[in-house]
């Protein structure tokens, strides 16, 4: 069976519950059976999108890796489940850069919303200089490494993989499709399991068509162009042409 591609949107820290509300409303995607819809929300408007969603899957983009506890500021991935969030983002290079998650967190975190029932998108990507350096296979395969060689079989095969490379995210700048296609095939050839990769970094409407087209490419992570209505559908039509 062909992997369901994933589109999913990252918010970021973007709209709040009104804004939430009004793009809901203007959001409309046509279903296609093996099309998956996701929107990753700031956690004060998971629930004005839980109940405007639709069809869309919601989901968080964090969590802690303790269930509850003294951790001030933090939200736990049982927490997410019995609102009825179904999967969360890990390891994003904004948290790696700027809250110093480390791979060690990122699998703590992996393990933590697999056994609370979400589907974790695991964020892995080169920044420019290894890029230019030429270690970014490594870069990543050690980012990969870290979370896959601690799952078993159908803990690998319920999480998904979103390569970014930094140097793409919010950039304008993309991988060429067959960056994308080659760095995608590597991460499939480390992987036992039929896990779903995800692009993402400045994928839009107008370039969305020649990555999702990638035979390794199984959906995108989206960031600027998931935070309006009409482009956020237009990259989910596109994909819904390509089954
Ligand atoms: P971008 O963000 O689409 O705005 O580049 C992608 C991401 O950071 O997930």
């Amino acid at each position: 069976m062909r992997r369901p591609y994933l589109i999913a949107g990252n918010w970021k820290m973007n709209h709040g519950p009104a804004e939430t509300e009004a793009f809901f409303a203007a959001f409309e995607a046509p279903r296609h059976p093996e099309v998956e819809v996701l929107l990753c929300v700031p956690y004060v408007s998971l629930p004005a999108a839980l109940v405007r969603g639709g069809y869309a899957r919601i989901g968080a983009q964090n969590l802690h890796f303790e269930n509850d506890g003294a951790f001030t500021g933090e939200i736990s991935g049982s927490m997410l489940t019995k609102m009825g969030v179904d999967s969360v983002i890990i390891g994003h290079s904004e948290r790696r850069q700027y809250f110093g998650e480390t791979d060690a967190h990122v699998l703590k975190k992996t393990r933590k919303a697999l056994e609370s029932g979400m589907t974790p998108i695991v964020c892995v990507g080169e920044v420019l200089a290894e890029r230019r350096a030429g270690t970014h296979v490594d870069v990543v395969k050690r980012q990969i490494d870290a979370v896959f060689t601690q799952l078993d079989a159908a803990q690998a095969s319920a999480t998904v993989i979103a390569y970014e490379p930094v140097w793409a995210i919010g950039t304008g700048e993309t991988a060429t499709p067959e960056q994308a296609q080659e760095m995608h095939a590597a991460i499939r050839s480390w992987l036992a399991s039929d896990t779903r990769i995800l692009y993402g970094g400045s994928m839009n409407a107008a370039n969305a068509e020649a990555l999702l087209s990638q035979p390794d490419v199984d959906g995108g992570l989206i960031g600027g162009a998931s935070l309006k209505p009409d482009l956020f559908m237009s990259i989910v039509q596109t994909a819904i042409q390509l089954r």
